[in-house]
């Protein structure tokens, strides 16, 4: 593989673009994040970066907390559109149409319609350079029941998740493997059974 050498940027991807709320006891507002990501399993531990000037940034701050409602095709045009409109200026959860609902434990409402939802509450801000960076306890999750199955197991591949990737949204699709495929040992086929595909 031939490569070009780039002087280093944010490009990895992909990324996840979630609709993080947030509040301040009176306003309510939902920007585009995506730049986050889990940081600890135990505790369980996230982050956003978020640039000081975002009217979100005051809210965390003030509150010192936020939720990260993961994104679904159905709200992946309301995601690009809290990503270029400022709550300073429109009310974005009602432009988009977007319900919420109180959090389980958090102050701050969460999205209805998004299938999994981070609860959380903000340990640390490490101003960063363009971003701060807000790491946060997950305190809660938030998970649609339609996407639990009898035995209480939650598949998340049915929930249409959108990603980012170096300037597009896309639908996760086909599935490649599960955890650990690689080291698995195959299973003996039965005499004269037929092979899965
Ligand atoms: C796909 C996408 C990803 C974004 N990721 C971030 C991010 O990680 N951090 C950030 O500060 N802004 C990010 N933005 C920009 C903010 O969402 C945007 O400035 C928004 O208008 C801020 O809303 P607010 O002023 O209501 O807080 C992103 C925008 C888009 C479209």
């Amino acid at each position: 593989m031939a490569k070009r050498q780039w002087k280093g940027g944010a490009l990895l991807a992909p990324v996840p673009v979630a609709l993080v709320t947030c509040a301040d006891g009176e306003k309510q507002n939902v920007f585009t994040v995506a730049w986050t990501g889990i940081v600890c399993t135990s505790p369980p531990k996230t982050y956003i970066s978020v640039r000081p000037t975002r009217y979100s940034y005051a809210l965390i701050r003030q509150s010192g907390e936020f939720a990260v409602n993961l994104t679904t095709r159905q709200l992946v045009r309301a995601a690009d559109y809290c990503g270029v409109h400022t709550g300073a200026k429109v009310n974005k959860l009602e432009k988009c149409g977007l319900a919420v609902e109180p959090a389980s434990v958090i102050g701050c409402p969460v999205l209805a319609d998004s299938p999994v939802t981070l609860e959380c509450r903000v340990t640390e801000v490490l101003p960063l350079g363009s971003h701060d960076m807000f790491l946060a306890d997950i305190v809660a999750v938030d998970v649609d029941e339609a996407l639990l199955d009898s035995a209480g197991k939650l598949h998340l591949e049915r929930a249409g998740l959108a990603a980012y990737a170096h300037g597009d949204y896309y639908e996760l699709g086909r599935k490649l493997g599960g955890f650990g495929f690689a080291v698995a040992r195959k299973k003996k086929r039965p005499a004269g059974g037929a092979t899965r595909r």
